[in-house]
């Protein structure tokens, strides 16, 4: 009786050893940190693909495995709408345009956007930015939401609505680099939780967002390449066949599902935090909208 309450109490102490130990040093592996430089715009030698698609008339055309995706590896000018076809993207760009309207017929919506001096065109370039009122980093995203709530109207980060009126402003910047600066300030905070959130291995697979675009970048997963993250926040929102419109948080979801890890919600700040890291090595490169892909 005695052996058997000692060892009871030993299983006891000992997994109460275990829970504090656990609390005390929570489980996290990360990839190791590649050293980004955002505040360069563009991306030259940094993505280390730079070699494969510098001059884009000589692509080598087997990273993508097929002519048709090297915007993949980098270059993402090569994106849809250079594909001329009338696709769903156009379609929403019509909608946030009729959204738009509707909202700001007093001028209201857009100065709370952080539009000024009616200067529509640079709104999408400069987001995620630092939103006083809100008193943290927003996405754009984000801020749609929080606007159009202010006069009653429920657009829920990550709808189609939300993602229509995204899509319209940023086609509206078309051409203009993305241009954000994560310098100083909360932009650099979020920036660096980002970059360290890009590089946690989380979930049933262990795998880091790093764990692909960085590591095994142009290789095949399912028939799709593997894209490199520079450039990528350019042509977002992306109209998908898959379900209509996708806005980047929702593609964060997409892949945390791909890699068994538990999604969060679009606009969560974790999320916004890799906006802003993903953003951050964006920087220089040309709003273009509506971009397709196909699942
Ligand atoms: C298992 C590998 C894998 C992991 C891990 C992963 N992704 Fe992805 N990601 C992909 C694939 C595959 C695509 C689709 C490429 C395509 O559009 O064909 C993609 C697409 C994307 C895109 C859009 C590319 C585009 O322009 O269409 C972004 C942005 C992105 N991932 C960010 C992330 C972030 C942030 C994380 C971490 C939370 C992450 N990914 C984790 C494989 C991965």
């Amino acid at each position: 009786m005695k052996t058997r309450f000692s060892l009871f109490a030993a299983l006891i102490a000992a997994s109460a050893a275990v829970a504090t130990f656990a609390q005390e040093i929570p489980y996290r592996e990360y990839e190791p940190l590649d050293p980004y430089e955002p505040v360069v715009s563009g991306d030259l030698k940094l993505s280390g693909t730079y070699q494969y698609w510098k001059d884009p008339a000589n692509l080598d055309y087997r990273m993508a495995g097929n002519p048709d995706e090297n915007w993949k590896l980098n270059w993402k000018f090569m994106d849809p709408p250079f594909n001329q076809a009338v696709h769903g993207g156009h379609f929403a760009v019509d909608r946030g345009e009729k959204l738009f309207r509707q909202l700001n017929a007093r001028g209201r919506f857009a100065s709370c956007l952080g539009v000024r001096n009616h200067n529509l065109q640079n709104l999408r370039a400069g987001y995620p930015r630092w939103r006083a009122d809100l008193k943290h980093v927003a996405g754009l995203e984000e801020v749609i939401e929080y606007c159009g709530g202010k006069q009653g109207r429920v657009l829920q980060n990550g709808s189609y609505d939300n993602s229509s009126l995204s899509i319209y402003l940023a086609s509206l910047g078309n051409g203009q680099p993305i241009n954000i600066d994560v310098a100083s300030g909360p932009m650099k905070a979020a920036y660096e939780r980002g970059r360290r959130l890009f590089h946690t291995k989380a979930g049933a697979f262990n795998f880091a967002c790093s764990s692909c675009h960085t590591h095994n970048i142009g290789k095949r997963l399912r028939g799709n390449v593997i894209t490199t993250i520079y450039g990528d926040a350019a042509h977002y929102p992306v109209y998908r066949t898959q379900y209509m419109l996708q806005s980047l948080h929702l593609r964060f979801t997409e892949c945390n599902l791909d890699t068994r890890t538990q999604p969060l919600l679009p606009g969560s700040q974790p999320y916004t935090d890799l906006e802003v890291f993903v953003t951050a090595l964006t920087n220089g490169y040309p709003i273009s909208v509506p971009a397709e892909r196909d699942w």
